[in-house]
């Protein structure tokens, strides 16, 4: 119990995260151990809070001088974008926000960290997706802020495959809007041909899922990552290591992610963190 080990006061920054279901977050756990590990006098609580009473919530949080800011998750990340004072750039393209600061004013800032935890994760293990082509099999909301984090990153080609062409096409479509100069096309299920393979998909959550992406088409000199946690090894995983690719699991975007939040709602003491 992380809380019997703190003491809350009148000084403690508190933090919120804001889904519906809420009962599987795990990130109140991990950003309480960091604020702990960062001696940082602050607590994260969960809000469980349903899409039609969120503008509501919001609109209170904005009250609280003791509110350090909040994650965002299910069903509220497009949601949130219209109830804040200002989005970041990425947040403001992607049309979806995962962490709220609040200001001293009591202006709530909001920035969209997942694709960009990804993408972090990927340079963490030495894989840096610029000047890179990147094959990205998805395209519902996990492969939506990948796309949006490897274009930002600089790949020299995205190519997005997805069941649901019409998906694929639209979600090419605004990267086209946001970066005019964006290098993204529409693929089929051969991933052959670029240097990153990216499963987007929610294929490979699931015992007997299909695979995402045509695996007989891998070659060893691609490397080919995983957005999916657990199980740590998808079948997808597996193909690409038999075709003796180089693998990345979507644990390590997990460690990257809880870094960037932590520095954008002010829980790291670092030179240059957000307060
Ligand atoms: P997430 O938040 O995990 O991204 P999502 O927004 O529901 O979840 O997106 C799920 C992705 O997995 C989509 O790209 C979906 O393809 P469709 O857009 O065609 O639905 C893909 N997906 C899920 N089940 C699939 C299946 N059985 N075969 C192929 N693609 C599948």
């Amino acid at each position: 119990a992380p809380l019997s080990l703190r003491e809350i006061t009148g000084h403690t920054k508190v933090y919120g995260i804001l889904a519906d279901p809420i009962h599987h977050v795990k990130t109140p756990q991990m950003l309480n151990a960091l604020m702990t590990r960062e001696g940082r006098d602050g607590v994260m609580v969960p809000f469980h809070v349903s899409p039609e009473e969120l503008p509501a919530l919001v609109k209170g949080l904005k009250a609280v001088k003791s509110l350090g800011g909040f994650v965002v998750t299910v069903p509220h990340k497009t949601a949130i974008v219209d109830l804040l004072d200002e989005v970041s750039d990425s947040a403001r393209r992607i049309g979806a926000s995962n962490v709220v600061r609040r200001e001293a004013d009591g202006r709530l800032v909001g920035d969209m960290l997942d694709g960009k935890g990804f993408v972090g994760g990927l340079i963490a293990a030495g894989i840096a997706p610029q000047g890179k082509s990147v094959y990205l099999a998805g395209a519902g909301g996990a492969a939506n802020a990948i796309a949006f984090a490897f274009v930002e990153a600089g790949v020299s080609r995205l190519t997005i495959a997805n069941r649901t062409r019409a998906k694929a096409e639209d979600l090419a479509a605004r990267l086209a809007d946001a970066f005019p100069d964006a290098p993204v096309e529409i693929g089929t299920s051969d991933p052959s041909g670029h240097d990153i393979v990216v499963n987007g998909t929610s294929l490979g959550l699931k015992d007997g899922d299909p695979l995402p992406l045509d695996a007989t088409r891998l070659s060893p000199e691609q490397v080919v990552a995983e957005v999916i946690m657990q199980p740590e090894e998808t079948a997808i995983l597996a193909a690409a290591k038999a075709k003796g690719c180089r693998t990345h699991p979507g644990k390590p975007m997990l460690a990257c992610q809880l870094e960037l939040m932590a520095d954008f709602l002010g829980m790291r003491a670092l030179p240059g963190a957000a307060r």
